[in-house]
């Protein structure tokens, strides 16, 4: 994914919107009600963008929404790519690099993700904190300087200040926040019980299969990130309960709503701020 790929995507974007979008959401599983409600929306299908990889799996939309949402510009992703699905890790991360070039500070990341903290319930929502990564690092190769440095500190991959407003907006709306961090694995298989035991042994709250290699290109791109995890399924080693994707995809539907307010809230204030 060259700088020219990622301009051609840029550039084709900017053709099709009337205005500067200055927050990117990415949407999770189940979470595309968020898209709806943006107002006087410009849908623009990831087919239609220039290099836009495509989303294959169910429940995952694939488009691109630009509008206005509680006071601000946003541009949202109905869908995101993963790596299970065969992407290269470049793949995966090549909106991020476009919402950069576009000038885009904020990046807002959900995902659904299995909780691993015992405190956990499903429908929770969890405040990503930080994150350990088991993914490909997609850093790897030639560093483009024009995104980055070559070593970019993850000190604070999930800024400070975000967690601030998404805290301060969840308490606003009586909405209890759990947070936590997140442990990024491939999939698609789900976790094994000694793997789930093996991230709460490593201080893991929750496990998904998204969102930090996004992350690491965001910050790298010098964003601001603010995580997001609908906690669908939970791991409970005194019983033998599989989750199924069709039930990971009704426990998020059952918590999109909150998930919905928060985020809205939270660009509310933010856009407030300007
Ligand atoms: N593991 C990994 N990814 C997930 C899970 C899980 O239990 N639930 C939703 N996404």
């Amino acid at each position: 994914m060259s700088y020219e790929d990622i301009s051609e995507a840029k550039n084709y974007i900017m053709s099709r919107i009337n205005g500067v979008p200055t927050v990117a959401v990415v949407l999770g599983s189940g979470l595309s009600p968020l898209a709806e409600e943006i107002e006087n929306p410009v849908v623009i299908p990831y087919k239609d963008i220039p290099h836009f990889p495509v989303s294959t799996v169910k429940g995952h939309a694939g488009n691109l929404i630009y509008g206005s949402l509680n006071g601000a510009n946003v541009l949202c992703m109905q869908g995101r790519f993963h790596y299970y699905e065969g992407y290269t890790i470049q793949q995966v991360t090549f909106p991020e690099r476009v919402f950069a070039l576009l000038g885009i500070k904020t990046l807002i990341v959900t995902n659904a993700a299995g909780g691993v903290n015992k405190n956990f319930n499903c429908g929770d929502i969890m405040l990503i904190t930080d994150h350990i990564n088991f993914m490909p690092n997609p850093l790897i190769g030639t560093n483009d300087e024009r995104f980055g440095e070559r070593f970019p500190s993850m000190n604070e991959a999930y800024s400070k200040e975000l967690r601030a407003v998404a805290l301060n907006a969840a308490s606003e709306l009586g909405i209890s926040l759990q947070q936590g961090v997140y442990a990024a694995g491939t999939g698609p298989s789900f976790e094994t019980p000694a793997e789930y035991m093996m991230y709460r042994t490593l201080g893991c709250s929750a496990v998904g299969m998204s969102t930090v290699p996004e992350v690491i290109v965001a910050v790298h791109s010098g964003m601001d990130v603010l995580g997001l995890s609908v906690i669908s399924n939970v791991f409970n080693e005194q019983s033998n309960e599989q989750q199924t994707h069709t039930e990971v995809l009704d426990n998020v539907n059952a918590a999109a709503k909150k998930m919905v307010s928060l985020v809205k809230n939270v660009i509310g204030a933010l856009s407030n701020k300007k």
